[in-house]
């Protein structure tokens, strides 16, 4: 099988192709990433000369760069994004290129050469948000709310793709995942932010009252739901896909990371929320389970934990991140009111 994983050098991507590589050696894999702010070819210096792993640098809004990579290919598996909520509201416009553009460039590439498969990856943030204490969670068939620039692009690059399945017959599957964490994620992303943080002496900024909640997945078990649904899952279907935590407040999140890097609590301070922040989500993954025996397997303090190992064994990757235009980011992110 040759595969186009677009968005493969950042956190999800590469944690996909380094998994791929290594159970389907026989598969071609052909990464297609614009290298943005959050993209890092040092994700996987560990395959770069693996003869079935090819990058090639491009930007999926731009039909000829994508046409050039999509011949020869059977399945897109499509992750490229701009991901991060707060970027999104300090600067919706690129949210809108990448996300709905970009989308909508390669499913007309796709089509033009008649994929066998296009995959597409999506958020849970498409819903909205959940309130505290009910005992609902998203589904299959929960309506579209999407409450930042970030979730409506997202929204926006759902519909393209299911509307490309029912008008043109392309065949599509989604998958709309809850937070995911583990190895290579950018350091603005709660969970890496604050163990960054604290082994650089900072404190944790948790915005308004920590008591916002979300559905914890570790990154492989996402990345073996992506598998499921290449392999088994139905041509124009869309799973959900979550992981164990039952309403952990991000306050405690920030306390478990505390005390396994031997800080106090008051290394955590709070600050400004975020405007238009949802309070909670929870994701009921029992379809993909019941239709092709996917579920999670790794628990989310033992993750935690080796999450953290993994960014205090790794600081020349994140410090090297976080320099440059971040500090640039995390000031204006994160500056005084
Ligand atoms: P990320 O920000 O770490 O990586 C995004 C990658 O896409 C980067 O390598 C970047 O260079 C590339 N990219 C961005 N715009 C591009 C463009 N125009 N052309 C080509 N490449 C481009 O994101 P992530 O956290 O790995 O998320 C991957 C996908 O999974 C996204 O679609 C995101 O919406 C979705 N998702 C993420 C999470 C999560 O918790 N991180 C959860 C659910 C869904
Ligand atoms: O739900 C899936 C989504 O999860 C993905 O689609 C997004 O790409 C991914 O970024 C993530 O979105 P969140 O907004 O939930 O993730 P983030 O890590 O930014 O925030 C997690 C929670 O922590 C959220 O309630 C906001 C809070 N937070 C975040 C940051 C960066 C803080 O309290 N302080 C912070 O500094």
């Amino acid at each position: 099988m040759r595969l186009l994983v677009t968005g493969g050098a950042g956190f999800i991507g590469s944690n996909f192709i380094l998994y791929w590589v290594k159970n389907h050696p026989e598969d071609q894999i052909v990464n297609f990433d614009a290298l943005t702010y959050a993209g890092n070819l040092e994700n996987l210096s560990s395959i770069e000369n693996n003869p079935n792993y090819k990058f090639v640098k491009g930007n999926i809004v731009q039909s000829n760069e994508v046409d050039a990579v999509m011949a020869g290919v059977d399945t897109v598996v499509h992750f490229a994004a701009e991901s991060h909520v707060d970027r999104s509201i300090l600067g919706p416009q690129p949210f809108v290129l990448s996300n709905v553009l970009g989308t909508q460039v390669l499913l007309d590439v796709a089509r033009k050469y008649s994929v066998k498969k296009f995959h597409h990856i999506s958020t849970d943030e498409v819903f909205g948000e959940l309130e505290l204490g009910d005992p609902n969670k998203f589904n299959e068939r929960t309506n579209y709310n999407p409450r930042s620039p970030y979730a409506a692009s997202k929204a926006g690059s759902d519909h393209l793709v299911r509307s490309c399945f029912h008008t043109y017959n392309l065949p599509i599957t989604i998958t709309n995942c809850s937070n995911n964490f583990g190895p290579y994620q950018f350091p603005e992303k709660i969970i890496p932010l604050a163990i960054t943080n604290l082994l650089e002496g900072k404190k944790i900024p948790i915005y308004g009252d920590g008591l916002y909640v979300r559905d914890w997945l570790y990154v492989e078990d996402h990345v073996r739901a992506i598998e499921a649904v290449l392999e088994r899952g139905k041509v124009g279907e869309t799973y959900l896909v979550g992981g164990l935590t039952e309403d952990i407040p991000n306050i405690e999140v920030a306390r478990k990371i505390v005390r396994l890097l031997g800080k106090s609590d008051d290394d955590i301070e709070f600050v400004k929320d975020r405007p238009g922040h949802d309070r909670r989500y929870a994701v009921d993954w029992s379809k993909i389970k019941n239709d092709l025996g996917w579920e999670p397997q790794h628990d989310f303090d033992a993750w935690l934990e080796k999450t953290v190992e993994w960014y205090k064994k790794n600081q020349s990757w994140w410090r090297h991140v976080k320099g440059g235009e971040y500090q640039k980011y995390y000031e204006k992110q994160y500056q005084k009111s």
